[in-house]
């Protein structure tokens, strides 16, 4: 904890020239990802649900670095036909696109559903990035060297023995809510592993970070659930959470350290700060990341076409 960390802030290049695109930019370790490539001078688009949130995160950012390449861009990852518009949007303005950042995240949130019918957690922290990117994916191959950086969660550890039960994502009593989140972020790392070696051989690094434990808004989905008790919970547990400076480093280290080139990291897993991680076998799983990638492909195909 107190060790000298791998990646600082010092440590990102400069990123002059540089497109980059964060998810759930607008708070948490998203926020500080998008404020620390701006400094390093990238041009930075701060994706977000909310105009409101997300105009007032590019203000900051543009306050803070002093950066006035920074802008918002609309994406809601609970509606799939907004995720292929933010991209087709991006896309429209015809820039190159060397970071993308697939932060955006809810945690532990009631049993809902996505506008298209998927369990949200599922629906919003894999189904959504998956569409976003692959749709994107022509463009980012096309400004290689890129990078794209999956935030996934040591809470992958928790996906069930079977690490994601197909049949059982969208029924509502199968799986307890923290269930759901893990196998969401197990999706997260099998997505990555599976991108990355399609890539291989490309100068596109594809990878999945841990943040570590961070004090940020994630928590909403537990205190919307369990109330005070939660609120007492964190209060306690927010005492050895690491503040979202902290909280961005190993994403920010996927997303523009140069050992991610010269050591040719692809479908790795990084924990803080910018650590190599231990994946569970599951996340190891090809067979497992093979039937996610073709799970998800229909999914997002029968419902883009509805
Ligand atoms: N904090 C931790 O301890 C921790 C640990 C492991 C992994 N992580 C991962 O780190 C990532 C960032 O989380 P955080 O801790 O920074 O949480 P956070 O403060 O709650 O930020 C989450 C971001 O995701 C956005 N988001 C949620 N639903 C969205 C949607 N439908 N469309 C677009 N954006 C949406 C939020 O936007 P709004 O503000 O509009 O809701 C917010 O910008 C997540 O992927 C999370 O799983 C966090």
């Amino acid at each position: 904890m107190f060790g000298k960390k791998h990646f600082t802030f010092q440590d990102i290049p400069d990123l002059s020239g540089k497109v980059a695109i964060v998810t759930g930019a607008n708070t948490g370790v998203g926020y500080i990802t998008a404020r620390e490539l701006a400094r390093k001078n990238a041009h930075v688009f701060v994706a977000s649900r909310s105009k409101e949130r997300g105009e007032g995160a590019v203000e900051k950012i543009k306050k803070e670095t002093g950066n006035e390449q920074v802008e918002y861009l609309q994406l809601d990852l609970v509606s799939l036909k907004n995720v292929k518009q933010s991209a087709e949007n991006f896309l429209a303005k015809n820039l190159p696109l060397h970071i993308l950042v697939n932060n955006a995240g809810i945690m532990a949130t009631a049993w809902t559903l996505t506008e298209d019918g998927i369990q949200d957690q599922f629906g919003v922290n894999h189904v959504g990035h998956f569409l976003f990117t692959q749709t994107l994916l022509p463009k980012i191959e096309a400004s290689a060297p890129s990078r794209i950086v999956n935030v996934s969660s040591l809470a992958h550890t928790g996906a069930p023995p079977a690490g994601i039960e197909f049949d059982k994502i969208n029924q509502e009593d199968a799986q307890p809510t923290f269930q759901r989140y893990s196998v969401s972020k197990l999706a997260n790392i099998l997505y990555a592993n599976s991108l990355a070696k399609r890539l291989e051989g490309k100068e596109v690094y594809v990878n999945s970070i841990h943040p570590g434990f961070v004090k940020t808004e994630l928590t909403r989905g537990i205190i919307d659930k369990y109330g005070i008790i939660a609120r007492i919970g964190l209060s306690v547990a927010n005492l050895f959470a690491k503040s979202p400076d902290d909280g961005a480093l190993t994403q920010l280290y996927a997303a523009t350290s140069p050992e991610i080139v010269e050591k040719n990291y692809r479908g790795m897993y990084f924990v803080p700060f910018g650590e190599i991680g231990t994946k569970t076998a599951q996340a190891q799983d090809d067979e497992l990341a093979e039937k996610l990638w073709k799970y998800t492909e229909d999914l997002v195909n029968e419902k883009l076409r509805a």
